[in-house]
């Protein structure tokens, strides 16, 4: 395997590197080859060269089986414009309009819900990736004065929504799932909301097994706090499903414990924790490397490699239930020595 790793800012660096430890860990016990291509690409290359990356970048990362990324994130950059051309850049010109994070409680004593535990959550959400509010489209008119408009388009194609919904169902078929829920916001966004409508009517009559339900984003917002156990697969756009997998973040015990996939099946794709590079943690030894983990156990189920996903995701869950974690879930580890314990018990497999 090929892997282009791009760790990124703050403490994108300290995770990756725990995260990377476990991929050839994983690679050493099945006995797979794990070639990591170390990219610098990050706000100091971008302060230092002018470059957010090289004018063939995207080119380059298709080359690849997989793309790791860290964060991206700097107080030093105030427009973010390094982390738009990496990573929003990347989601959009590899076209990797599945966004996929699973939302799973790996044990009871990190729930922040009363009453809810392990049982009550459990579910996946796909976030549509290429399109939405997040396109850009739009532009500022009299900027800077009290007559400023600023107009910020939401894009919505019958492609976009079409195949995001799709594998949405697709993938409750094939992992024994019976339910699908939709969230929008039709009643209030009766242009583009109503084509979400329209194809997720059109495409659930295809999938006879699977209960297709639709709530609207406030309501589930609520319900996700409320009652999570109702859910097995969701489906949203791209702003919407940005902000409920925070939620879905702080369920499963925190920010630092989210994965996340950036797919286009069957093509180059990128996986990354959900947490950004929270500057006031980095290199500090004490950020959660497990959202950074899990990722890569996505990558590996992603290419095919189920074995190896299932030997982090078991080491993960030792680890946390055996308490050898960070501090932010209760443990009293540091970064470095969260990912050894980890890669202890993947090489004892
Ligand atoms: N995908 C990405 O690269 C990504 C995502 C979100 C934010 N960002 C960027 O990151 C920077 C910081 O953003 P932010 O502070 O809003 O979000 P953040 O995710 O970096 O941090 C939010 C909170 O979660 C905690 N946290 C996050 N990850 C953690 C971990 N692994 N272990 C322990 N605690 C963790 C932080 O201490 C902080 O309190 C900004 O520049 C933002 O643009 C990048």
């Amino acid at each position: 395997m090929r892997i282009a790793v791009i760790a990124g800012d703050g403490i994108g660096r300290d995770v990756t590197a725990e995260a990377m430890k476990v991929l050839q860990s994983v690679g050493d016990v099945f006995g797979r080859r794990v070639d990591l291509e170390h990219l610098p690409w990050s706000a100091d290359h971008y302060l230092k060269t002018g470059e957010t990356l090289p004018p063939n970048g995207y080119q380059f990362l298709r080359e690849f089986d997989a793309i790791f990324v860290g964060a991206l994130g700097d107080p030093r950059v105030s427009d973010n414009r390094h982390a738009r051309d990496i990573l929003l850049g990347t989601r959009f010109e590899l076209d990797l309009y599945v966004n996929y994070r699973p939302v799973r409680l790996i044990d009871d004593r990190l729930s922040p819900l009363k009453d809810r535990g392990t049982k009550d959550i459990n579910f996946v959400v796909f976030r549509e990736n290429t399109e939405g509010v997040y396109v850009s489209v739009g532009g500022r008119f009299k900027a800077g004065t009290e007559d400023e408009v600023a107009i910020q388009e939401e894009v919505n194609t019958y492609k976009g929504v079409h195949r995001i919904i799709r594998h949405a169902f697709e993938h409750a078929k094939t992992h024994g799932l019976t339910k699908v829920c939709m969230a929008d916001k039709s009643n209030a966004m009766q242009q583009g909301h109503a084509l979400w409508q329209r194809v997720f009517k059109e495409v659930a009559p295809q999938f006879p097994g699977i209960t297709a339900t639709h709530q609207y984003i406030d309501a589930m917002a609520m319900f996700l706090v409320k009652d999570p156990g109702q859910y097995q697969v969701i489906v949203t756009n791209n702003l919407f499903g940005d902000i409920i997998t925070d939620i879905g973040g702080a369920l499963q015990g925190g920010l630092g414990m989210a994965a996340s996939g950036n797919i286009h099946p069957g093509k180059t794709s990128l996986f990354e924790p959900v947490h950004g590079s929270a500057p006031p943690l980095a290199g500090k030894n004490v950020a959660n490397p497990i959202g950074a983990i899990l990722s890569t156990a996505l990558m590996l189920e992603t290419l095919g490699a189920r074995d190896e996903s299932k030997a982090i995701e078991a080491a993960v869950e030792q680890a946390v239930r055996a308490g050898q974690t960070t501090s932010d879930i209760g443990g009293t580890l540091g970064t470095r020595e969260a990912g050894d314990y980890i890669v202890k018990h993947i090489r004892k497999h």
